[in-house]
């Protein structure tokens, strides 16, 4: 089984440089501030890259997306994310994806669910959970016995602010998480936990303060002790690979996919139940002109 894993697209509006800030609101305004700095260029075709790697995905049997499809965290954004994956968006067979914390800024100090509505196959009420009894951790079970099971932890925290960007995993996922790994379909398989927030920074460390996850040491110990063969991840905009070590399993951060500067992702094989190939691809080389 070959899975394909990407992460923050950050598809953006297409007018963002002329759309009005009042009518984007305090908290979108401010995060325009990032985009006029140099990151709204990179991801000027954000929406056409993640076109391509959606027909990327059909070389491979699933494709995993761990979050931050949009920049600004607005509905029109999610809408244009949804309709450049065209129909991998419903397929729950091929496609698991899950918020990031650009998915969650607030709009007039209250929570959007503009991902709940725009992808609702990727929700526990969707039935984006092949083992509902885990939510709010949703598991996906690919493949027969020998396949993968992916255990997505949501680490977006409700309302996410621009620029300090942390993320948490809570006490009740923690709990489901370590349930859900040990649930003979998800043992009998090559369990994959998936959430946005990178656990560590590509030199092996924590990240903090800006970034951080909280419960981040706990949320691994959980992952190592369950069997999790890797945690599969985004949020840092680098790409890297940390080998398993006695406090958690191995760290995969796949990058930004649609980053202009330096597009990366991964394929994964899994071949009885472990995982056993993962290879960096350099975008670069398998996107359109
Ligand atoms: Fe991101
Ligand atoms: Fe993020």
């Amino acid at each position: 089984m070959r899975i394909l894993h990407f992460s923050d697209p950050h598809v953006q509006l297409r007018d963002w440089r002329t759309r009005s800030l009042r009518a984007l609101g305090p908290l979108r305004a401010l995060a325009t501030a990032e985009l006029w700095r140099s990151r709204g260029a990179r991801y000027d075709r954000a929406e056409e890259r993640l076109h391509d790697l959606a027909a990327l995905s059909l070389e491979h049997d699933h494709a995993i997306c761990t979050g931050d499809l949009t920049q600004l965290g607005t509905r029109e954004e999610m809408q244009l994310a949804r309709a450049a994956l065209g129909a991998l968006a419903s397929d729950r067979e091929r496609f698991t994806t899950l918020a990031g914390n650009h998915d969650r800024i607030p709009l007039a100090l209250k929570p959007v669910h503009y991902f709940e509505e725009l992808f609702p196959e990727q929700t526990v009420d969707g039935g984006g959970s092949d083992l509902g009894e885990f939510a709010p951790v949703r598991v996906r079970l690919l493949g027969p016995h020998g396949g993968a099971a992916l255990v997505i932890v949501d680490s977006a925290i409700a309302m996410s602010w621009p620029i300090l960007s942390r993320g948490e995993i809570t006490r009740p996922a923690l709990e489901a998480l370590s349930r859900a790994l040990a649930h003979p379909e998800v043992r009998a398989r090559c369990a994959l936990v998936v959430t946005h927030h990178s656990p560590m920074r590509a030199h092996g460390r924590l990240d903090w303060p800006v970034h951080y996850l909280q419960n981040t040491t706990n949320f691994l110990r959980v992952a190592r002790a369950g069997g999790a063969q890797a945690v599969l991840a985004g949020h840092v905009h680098e790409q890297f690979d940390l080998p398993e070590t006695p406090e958690r399993p191995r760290v995969l951060c796949a990058g930004s996919a649609t980053d202009a500067k330096r597009p990366t992702a991964y394929s994964l094989e899994i071949l009885g139940r472990r995982l056993s190939n993962v290879q960096p691809i350099d975008l670069r080389a398998r996107f359109h002109a």
